[in-house]
């Protein structure tokens, strides 16, 4: 691969930079480790968003916790959420008496993790739930979901990186920015 093809390439600026985001995930982790000790926590990742920071956010974190990861759709390929959550899996992870802390990429319309803390928290008979998020879009938010832990707040703006994605791409930069109008489809250059 040329480095002008590389997706740094693509980006028209950074928002947060790896050490940056490292750095404010060591401050969530202590908060973490406070508010769970002693109690059974299991830590839900809404994929595929939620990669990066679940790697980095649990490897801070000295609970005896377990995983569990939940795949949903919501975007479908755009940069708008389409107000349709879709959950792409049979059955939901078995959480009866947990405290369930649920962790994604960004909280935007707020739908995708009230629809899953919606569904959690009928069939799944969790001890508590909580919400931790990397990025808190509020300017966008439709739901009344509010989130327990935040990396950053954002403005309006759409950003790929550190798990966030423009078409399934962008996923694997370790830094946060936003795309140049070139690298994103006509239709999705106004917004
Ligand atoms: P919500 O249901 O509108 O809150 O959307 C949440 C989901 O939309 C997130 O889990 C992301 O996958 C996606 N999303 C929202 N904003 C952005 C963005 O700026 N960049 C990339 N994905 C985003
Ligand atoms: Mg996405």
């Amino acid at each position: 691969m040329s480095i002008s093809s590389a997706s740094h390439d693509h980006l028209e600026s950074v928002l947060f930079e790896e050490e940056v985001i490292l750095t404010r995930l060591d401050e969530l982790a202590v908060e973490i480790n406070r508010d769970y000790e002693g109690k059974s926590l299991t830590v839900v990742a809404v994929l595929h968003g939620s990669l990066m920071m679940m790697a980095d956010l649990l490897r801070r974190i000295r609970l005896p916790l377990k995983m569990e990861c939940l795949s949903v759709e919501s975007y479908h390929g755009g940069v708008e959420s389409s107000g349709k959550v879709s959950f792409n899996m049979k059955k939901i992870p078995a959480l009866s008496g947990d405290h369930v802390l649920i962790v994604d990429d960004i909280l935007d319309s707020g739908r995708t993790l009230e629809e899953i803390t919606r569904r959690i928290s009928n069939e799944c008979d969790p001890e508590s739930i909580r919400v931790a998020v990397l990025l808190d879009k509020k300017a966008d938010r439709v739901a009344g979901i509010k989130p327990d832990y935040v990396g950053f707040e954002i403005d309006d703006l759409f950003v790929v990186g550190y798990g966030l994605d423009y078409r399934g791409r962008y996923r694997n930069l370790p830094f946060i920015g936003t795309l140049k109008p070139e690298y994103l489809l006509p239709e999705h250059r106004s917004l």
